[in-house]
């Protein structure tokens, strides 16, 4: 295996970050991962007890699995948790007091399904499978195309999120705009068919969007910082995109950035793939060079396989990470996100960063039965 030292290792991913009034010890984040073990949408013990392991472990950001707002479409689970509710609330607050009593930093990543809902699933089962223009994500049956209060109210469900997140003591918060869920829906050509001023060119594409960070921004503190998440691809559909050229890159994130977002957290399932011809750039890297915002890159850190190979039952071997640091001393992205690093080791960052690169565990999905 091909391991970066210690050192080197040390130098470039211990160096500290400041994203508005969120001092980062390094530069590991933990990816946002949906384990499914919060019973009726509330988290419990074990799930505090989950993400402190991992900020004893040292790393230097959580991002929470996604979480639901309070919207009647917006889950797809009962054992997804919600982060609405006085119960659910309770719970990620325990969460928070825990990661932070063991020296950790956490943010939620805010979530709605959209089209992705299965008719009939909880929370809310008579709830309408909804979209910006009812388009499925596959070969099932047309959903209901959002109207305007529909959009009004999601976007308000947002915003309640985020306030609600400082209330609590969460350190900042994550809109989850990405893999093929309803904010990607918008921007996404495929899925959002609409005649409106939220459909059309790629500005238009990335209103709703847009009108949520802003939304939020306004619910928070100025200080308060808001991640938010985009992917080119999509769960059902890999080739997909919602920017064809950096161009279109440009236009998205300067709504997305005018409108208050802080960092781009740009989902790739393999970090080390090049996001536009004539350019060894990342996505997160052009997100970077484009928008002046600090961004995080994920995806394939420390593995040769990518995550979703993962989930058919492909087991993947641990790799090192000096790809990883070359781009990251080239500071081609300010943070990494690690996902089934962190799911197996709740330790990772620290065996990573003192050389103990025999005791990484490799991932499998046998893991996600278990909270541990
Ligand atoms: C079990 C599991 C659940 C995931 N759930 C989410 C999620 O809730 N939200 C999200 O944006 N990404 C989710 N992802 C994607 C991860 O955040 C991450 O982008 C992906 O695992 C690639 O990183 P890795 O190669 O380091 O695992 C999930 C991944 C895994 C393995």
């Amino acid at each position: 295996m091909s391991t970066a030292s210690a050192e080197r290792a040390t130098s470039v991913l211990m160096r500290p970050l400041s994203l508005g009034s969120l001092l980062l010890p390094n530069r590991i984040v933990m990816a946002p991962m949906t384990r499914e073990h919060s019973p009726d949408g509330i988290p419990g013990d074990d799930v505090a007890r989950y993400y402190g392991r991992r900020a004893a472990g040292g790393v230097g950001l959580i991002i929470t699995e996604g979480t639901y707002v309070g919207h009647e479409s917006a889950g797809n689970s009962a054992r997804v948790p919600c982060f609405h509710g006085a119960e659910a609330l309770a719970g990620w607050s325990a969460v928070a007091d825990e990661v932070h009593r063991a020296g950790g930093r956490i943010v939620p990543q805010l979530w709605h399904t959209g089209m992705d809902r299965a008719v009939g699933a909880p929370p809310v089962p008579d709830a309408p499978r909804i979209g910006p223009s009812g388009v499925p994500l596959d070969d099932s049956e047309p959903g209901v195309t959002m109207t305007q209060s529909d959009i009004d109210n999601v976007i308000a469900a947002f915003a309640t999120a985020a306030a609600e997140a400082e209330a609590i003591g969460f350190d900042g918060v994550e809109i989850h705009g990405a893999h093929g869920y309803l904010v990607d829906q918008f921007l996404w050509s495929h899925t959002n068919r609409r005649t409106d001023t939220y459909g059309g060119d790629t500005a238009s594409r990335a209103r709703f969007a847009a009108e949520i960070v802003e939304a939020c921004r306004e619910a928070v503190s100025p200080d308060f910082p808001i991640l938010f998440r985009l992917s080119q691809w999509k769960m059902q559909h890999f080739q997909a995109r919602i920017a064809e050229t950096p161009q279109e890159l440009e236009v998205i994130l300067g709504r997305l950035a005018e409108a208050g977002a802080d960092v781009f957290h740009c989902s790739t399932r393999r970090f080390h793939l090049p996001e536009f011809e004539g350019s060894d750039l990342n996505l997160a890297g052009w997100a970077r060079k484009l928008s002046g915002r600090p961004s995080i890159s994920v995806g394939s850190v420390g593995f040769d396989n990518e995550f979703l190979q993962s989930f058919q039952g492909q087991q993947g071997k641990v790799t090192g990470i000096d790809g990883l640091l070359d781009r990251m001393e080239r500071d081609e992205f300010d943070l990494v996100a690690v996902g089934r690093g962190l799911l197996a080791n709740p330790d990772w960052t620290a065996k990573v960063l003192n050389d103990r690169w025999d005791e990484l565990r490799p991932f499998h999905v046998g893991l996600l039965g278990t909270l541990h």
